[in-house]
């Protein structure tokens, strides 16, 4: 099993261009199919989640062709609506290919997509908001068969939780559906943002995005669509808290500071120096950083959960306490013993984490198991005293494009073994 040897206490300088956003990716690339004919994205990053995307719309039929970071997908001969066990087990985010299979075919069929590491992760919402559409789904055998009344019919749908792939699955099949669909409760991410975007072009009427209530008017009329992906906000984060860690200055290019309002501010009461301006970032560290108020993760814009784990990482190797509430995810802390591992002093109990700065970690080998969590480990790493090895690179290909050598560039000693 590979892993990251890394070497500690070096500062990180330099500019860096984020990778497209993975959670903005993936829908997206699931929406192509509503359009019969090509959809071009540009930025669309080199993670496996998107491999195995690709290896979806392959298998329903779309021609897809790849040049760097430049996606072709041609959906104008679909061929099928189920998608095998072993591409759904491998991403769960293939779920919201309900959605747009039922838009585009009034069909679809794929496993439950499971749990995770992260806990129990229902899709309760995915499948309420499809029925309310009038999508006929029978569950059985752990299989989801779906068939849409044809045509769906647009209505209202109210979202308890504002679940961003039950709202993006929600988006999707609306875009198959006679009359208007108004969902409310709806996740205001800015990926979620950015599939409108993206549906806009293909001639779906669509406003709201952003905001709580978004509408739709069903009816993709173009058959030629061409999408640059936004910046991922949660790269950036990782990166930001990196260079916290490590101390140094990077520059990051490519994304909204204001996607990031939250991970920011917490930097900043950490003892960061951060200036903003459009499309740019730039954090300078000492390296010695300091605890924060309490940590809450929740939906857009509050901090995200997907930032937790890295920001843990940055502050456990400073000083002074920081608490942590994962209220996003049941079980969202097995970065925590590894962190240990590394001399952190960290008290957890259910979704609270308290962590009390040890002033300076040292090397230790580690092992991830999730991607934010596998993240975390190398945030501690750059900033810890001596050489670690992580384990679980795995997990890290998923969501980083790149990793270890965008690290290496921002002058990291970091190899793969
Ligand atoms: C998306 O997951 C992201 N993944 C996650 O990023 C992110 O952490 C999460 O949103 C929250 O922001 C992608 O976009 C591919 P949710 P998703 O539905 O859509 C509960 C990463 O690291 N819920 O917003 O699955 C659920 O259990 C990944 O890049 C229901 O109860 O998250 C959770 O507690 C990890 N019923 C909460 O809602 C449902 O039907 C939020 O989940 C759906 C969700």
């Amino acid at each position: 099993m590979s892993f990251y040897e890394i070497t500690g206490g070096r500062p990180l300088e330099g500019r860096l261009a984020v990778q497209g956003s993975k959670n903005s990716v993936l829908p997206i690339l699931a929406a192509a199919i509503l359009i019969p004919g090509e959809s071009v994205i540009h930025n669309c990053p080199h993670l496996s989640d998107v491999d195995n995307t690709l290896d979806i719309l392959r298998l329903l039929g779309c021609q897809v062709l790849r040049d760097g970071t430049t996606v072709r997908i041609n959906a104008s001969h679909l061929t099928r609506w189920d998608i095998p066990d072993r591409l759904v087990r491998e991403m769960r985010g293939s779920v919201v290919f309900l959605g747009s299979l039922l838009a585009r075919l009034g069909a679809a069929q794929l496993c439950y997509p499971g749990g995770c590491e992260l806990g129990p992760r229902p899709i309760d919402l995915h499948l309420s908001a499809l029925r309310a559409l009038g999508a006929e789904i029978a569950e059985e055998h752990g299989l989801l068969h779906c068939m849409g009344c044809r045509p769906l019919q647009g209505r209202e749908i109210c979202l308890s939780i504002p679940s961003v792939g039950a709202t993006e699955n929600a988006m999707l099949a609306a875009c198959g559906c006679q009359g208007k669909t108004v969902i409310t409760g709806a996740a205001r991410e800015p990926e979620i943002v950015d599939l409108q975007d993206f549906l806009r072009k293909t001639g779906v009427h669509i406003t709201g995005a952003g905001t709580s209530r978004i509408c739709i008017q069903g009816g993709v009329s173009q058959d030629r669509v061409e999408h640059t992906v936004i910046g991922d906000r949660m790269a950036g984060a990782t990166y930001l808290c990196a260079a916290a860690a490590a101390g140094g200055s990077i520059e990051l290019t490519g994304l909204e500071p204001e996607h990031l309002a939250c991970v920011l501010a917490v930097l900043e009461e950490a003892g960061c120096r951060i200036t903003q301006e459009k499309g740019q970032i730039t954090l300078h560290s000492s390296g010695q950083l300091h605890g924060v108020r309490p940590v809450r993760t929740a939906p857009y814009p509050g901090f995200p959960t997907d930032a937790q784990a890295v920001l843990m990482a940055a502050l456990a190797g400073g000083e002074g306490s920081t608490m942590f509430v994962e209220n996003i995810f049941d079980s969202r802390y097995h970065h925590v013993d590894e962190l240990r591992r590394m001399g952190a002093r960290i008290q957890t109990d259910g979704r609270v984490a308290v962590v009390t700065g040890a002033g300076r970690l040292h090397g230790a080998d580690v092992h991830g198991t999730d991607l934010r969590g596998a993240a975390a480990l190398v945030v501690a790493a750059l900033g810890a005293k001596g050489v670690s090895r992580v384990s679980g690179l795995a997990h890290l290909e998923r969501g980083y494009d790149s990793f270890g050598d965008t690290l290496s560039s921002l002058g990291a000693r970091i190899q793969t073994l």
